[in-house]
């Protein structure tokens, strides 16, 4: 899909992924909304004034006591107003805020002053992140110090990076290029300088641009690897349900029964506070034995650990990616 550009206004970035055009169209609405009532108002004052300016002259009009037209037209045209502003509003917020299913997923660590990404497949960049076209990329994001906030104002989307849990951001760019990306959230010193770009790449140029690059281990085998020797959680969660802890197999995107008979859903953030604070959610028919492993592993193992734990599920999780390497 062909974007159309705004070099007729200067103060806008290019309009460069898929629902951009949307946040364009609702700031446009608003302002078209303003700029009306303002000059209606502006201009009536104006008439009035010059209307009847010498009381003597020109009669003050008949006193009316309540117009129940009047009043309704006054609240219904505001109203509808409203209400098309915060539609608007919740569509454009809902299409940006629940990433797709199928979408790729690249791991992001915030951290003073740098933004590091890893690919699915394991290839790492530092403030830069290359991404083909025309692919739903999901980011699961957080940060080792401090808030930061991912932001790319061609995709016209941020999002909040978080100490301590994952946000997530989502995007389907619709032109290759190269895209800010900034931190949008004061985090110190260097904040202005944290920030990069955005590659936008055609798919095979993406595939060459992946081939190039030394993948390390990717994320799901760097876990397993904690998972198995580093951190010995293999001895407890096994394969099956034999092991002093539950097993992990399959249970990404599951509901887990609490021993407190909570029920929640299995998702990164469980698995994270399960890592950190295991006491916090021990799973129903099990022992509170496990130990945290707060401050033994860092940021980046956490991401692996996840999405190790992710590659044990049964649920279709469909990568529009292959590993190329
Ligand atoms: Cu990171 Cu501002």
């Amino acid at each position: 899909m062909q974007q159309q550009s705004y070099s007729w206004v200067p103060l806008f970035p290019e309009r460069a992924s898929s629902f951009a055009w949307e946040v364009d169209a609702l700031y446009f609405y608003l302002v078209a909304i303003s700029v009306f009532f303002t000059v209606l108002i502006v201009a009536t004052i104006f008439y009035f004034a010059i209307r009847y300016r010498e009381k003597e002259k020109f009669k003050s009009g008949a006193e009316i006591h309540g117009s129940l037209l009047l009043e309704t037209t006054w609240t219904a045209i505001p109203f509808v107003i409203a209400m098309t502003i915060f539609l608007g509003g919740a569509i454009v917020y809902y299409n940006q805020y629940r990433p797709p299913k199928d979408a790729m997923e690249i791991y992001v660590v915030g951290k003073q002053w740098m933004w590091k990404m890893q690919h699915p497949t394991g290839q790492r960049e530092i403030n830069e992140l290359h991404v083909p076209v025309n692919t739903k990329i999901k980011l699961i994001m957080t940060t080792e110090d401090v808030l930061h906030d991912f932001y790319i104002p061609a995709f016209r989307t941020k999002a909040d990076v978080v100490p301590g849990r994952y946000t997530t951001l989502w995007f389907e760019a619709t032109k290759p290029g190269k895209y800010h990306l900034y931190c949008a959230e004061y985090c110190g010193l260097n904040h202005s300088g944290m920030g990069g770009w955005i590659y936008v790449m055609e798919k095979e140029d993406y595939e060459r641009w992946l081939a190039g690059n030394v993948s390390n281990q990717t994320p799901a085998e760097a876990g397993k690897e904690l998972f198995e020797a580093k951190l010995g959680c293999a001895s407890c969660h096994q394969q099956n349900d034999q092991g002093r802890g539950p097993t992990l197999v399959g249970l990404f995107g599951k509901e887990v029964k609490l021993a407190n008979g909570q029920k929640v859903i299995a998702n990164e953030e469980y698995i994270r506070n399960s890592i950190l604070n295991p006491q916090g959610q021990i799973v129903e028919g099990y022992q509170p034995i496990m130990p945290t492993f707060k401050g033994q592993v860092t940021e980046e193992q956490l991401v692996a650990l996840v999405a190790y734990i992710k590659s044990l599920g049964t649920q279709p999780q469909s990568n529009t990616m292959t590993a190329s390497n």
